[in-house]
């Protein structure tokens, strides 16, 4: 088991957080990006920190009384300990709280990983957007979570 405290995301993160895209996707998101959503105040990050390292983040974005799920990533390391699941636990808690009605996402058609995570929780494809990646170009599932079910 490894020690790891989870946190909100702060702008001294940037750094860290770019750097750990850049292991963990194909597009990764600049810093840029990440100062964006540090100061969009539509946005909830969180981050989980060992050692004084960033090791995942995920990110939520509320749109009226929904909540979008922008992003979630485990540096390759950390993975298959429950970290992911962790996150998004406390994300799905921060939804209900702030009485959000769905959380939705898009997800890689070819991400097994990522589904089955999404799937654990409940979230259901319900439609596909076609070739929204690129490097690879691929079609995105839409995976939703409707939060009034238990
Ligand atoms: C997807 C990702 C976030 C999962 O993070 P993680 O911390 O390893 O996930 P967890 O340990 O919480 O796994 C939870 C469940 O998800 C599923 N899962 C996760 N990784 C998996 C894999 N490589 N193969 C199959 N199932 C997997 C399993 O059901 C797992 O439960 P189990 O370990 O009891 O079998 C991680 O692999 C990652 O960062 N991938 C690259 C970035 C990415 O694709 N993000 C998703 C963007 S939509």
């Amino acid at each position: 088991m490894i020690d790891y405290i989870i946190r909100p995301m702060s702008f001294g993160d940037i750094k860290q957080l770019s750097d750990l895209d850049k292991r963990c996707f194909a597009v990764p998101w600049s810093e840029q990006s990440f100062a964006e959503e540090a100061e969009n105040r539509l946005a909830y990050y969180l981050v989980a920190e060992a050692e004084q390292t960033i090791i995942a983040y995920i990110g939520c974005w509320r749109v009226i009384d929904e909540g979008h799920i922008t992003n979630i990533a485990v540096a390759p390391e950390y993975r298959r300990q429950g970290i992911a699941t962790e996150l998004l636990t406390r994300i799905i808690h921060a939804a209900r709280s702030q009485s959000l009605v769905l959380l939705t996402l898009e997800v890689r058609k070819s991400n097994s990983a990522a589904r089955l995570l999404y799937e654990s929780f409940g979230f259901k494809p319900i439609g596909e957007r076609r070739d929204y990646y690129h490097s690879p170009t691929e079609n995105a599932v839409i995976m939703t979570l409707m939060l009034g079910e238990e």
